[in-house]
């Protein structure tokens, strides 16, 4: 009798998972598979092909050997069961609330939410009818007042991409299912490295594959993963509805970069923490807002729930300097690019104007800088802060 082999490790696993070439044609890349129209050999296998079944193609807008490889690669990342495959992170978060919610359907986002997909929200679905209200991450037990008879739907966004605070998950997700409500994460910062929502209870995962799994800065996609099949069969729809497949070439850049996906976020994240230790220690700064740094609004979360940290923080200026000397801060800069998105080799910086983020929290009032901490050596980072520091 063989006994059975011992589980393997996720690392192992995004590198292994999928793809298997034709026979003679073995490789360790997947091919990049370019496919509009596809063809049958007969009318009759034509007609028995389903568009749902990933072990031949119906059209190619559904998916090809490549991107089913990612999609199978990121479920395991994700720890869950279905992947799907968008355009970007924002397609992502379209597609869930677009799949899932009809007129007369009430959404719940975070205050710390991703700013477009706030808009979304405010703009498109509430045009359509689908009413939206925000709540405090950090007040887990009030959410449950925020729901009514015709909340759907929750998004969670841990911790908020610029202003860091993490959420109690499990306390948001308990209070949520005592409605009956759906729970979706945004689970881009942990790259579901440093976080493993389903273990939570949480019942979709969405992540920008735009930043960490791909790493290159060149690329955009999303992903939605969830273990339920019915709720897979929805999002699959909607998906299909929407046409919102992804290139080959695209899902190429993705299943390289995720392939060192852990050593890049060991290397970001010791380069953070590095960084904001620096911050911490500089007068012109009132707080660095760091999950793993004790002061940081639900540091206690994370340290309960959390693997590690990545490379995207936050600091705070004393309110005395001027949004003026701020901006000419991060102009100064000299290593730290000025851009939006995160997650590559190069660190970037963005000043924030915080009325324009969330406007009820203490740490809100001075001028916020965001940090995405790139894999240069931690010193060099800091030397350039020091040097650009001189315009504050
Ligand atoms: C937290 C978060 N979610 C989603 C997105 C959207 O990703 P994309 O740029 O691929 O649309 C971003 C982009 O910056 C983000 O920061």
């Amino acid at each position: 009798m063989t006994s059975p082999k011992p589980p393997r490790g996720r690392s192992t696993e995004i590198l292994h998972t999928g793809y298997r070439p034709p026979e003679g044609f073995g490789s360790l890349t997947t091919p990049i598979h370019h496919a509009s129209t596809v063809t049958f050999t007969d009318v009759a296998s034509m007609r028995a092909r389903d568009w749902r079944n990933k072990d031949s193609y119906t059209y190619g807008l559904h998916g090809t050997p490549t991107t089913f490889t990612l999609e199978e690669r990121i479920a395991v990342l994700d720890g869950g069961e279905h992947t799907i495959l968008t355009p970007s992170g924002l397609a992502a978060i379209a597609l869930v609330n677009l799949s899932l919610l009809k007129s007369g359907d009430h959404l719940l986002l975070p205050e710390n939410v991703y700013n477009p997909s706030r808009d979304l929200g405010a703009s498109l679905l509430a045009s359509w009818g689908i009413s939206v209200t925000q709540y405090d991450p950090a007040e887990a037990g009030a959410v449950v007042e925020r729901m009514t008879p015709s909340t759907r739907l929750m998004w969670i966004e841990s911790p908020g991409s610029v202003t860091m605070e993490v959420a109690d998950v499990p306390a948001l997700v308990a209070a949520a299912r005592s409605k009956g409500v759906l729970t979706a994460i945004d689970n881009t910062w942990s790259a579901s490295l440093f976080f493993a929502p389903f273990a939570h209870g949480v019942d979709i995962v969405m992540q920008a594959l735009t930043k960490y799994p791909s790493g290159g800065s060149d690329v955009l996609m999303g992903s939605v993963t969830t273990r339920d099949l019915k709720l897979y069969e929805k999002l699959k729809l909607g998906h299909m509805r929407l046409g919102l497949g992804v290139s080959g070439d695209d899902a190429y850049l993705v299943l390289r970069g995720l392939a060192s996906l852990k050593s890049r976020l060991a290397q970001h994240e010791q380069g953070a923490h590095k960084v904001a230790r620096w911050l911490e220690g500089r007068p012109e700064v009132a707080q660095v807002l760091h999950p793993a740094l004790e002061d940081c609004p639900g540091h206690a979360f994370w340290k309960r729930d959390y693997r590690g940290a990545g490379g995207l923080f936050s600091f705070v200026l004393d309110r005395s300097i001027p949004q003026e000397k701020v901006d000419a801060m991060v102009d100064a800069l000299e290593l730290f690019q000025i851009g939006y998105s995160w997650g590559g080799a190069v660190s970037l910086a963005i000043p924030y104007l915080m009325q324009e983020v969330r406007t009820n929290k203490p740490w809100n009032r001075g001028s916020l800088v965001r940090l995405s901490i790139g894999l240069e050596d931690p010193e060099d980072l800091t030397t350039d802060l020091a040097q650009a520091f001189s315009k504050l």
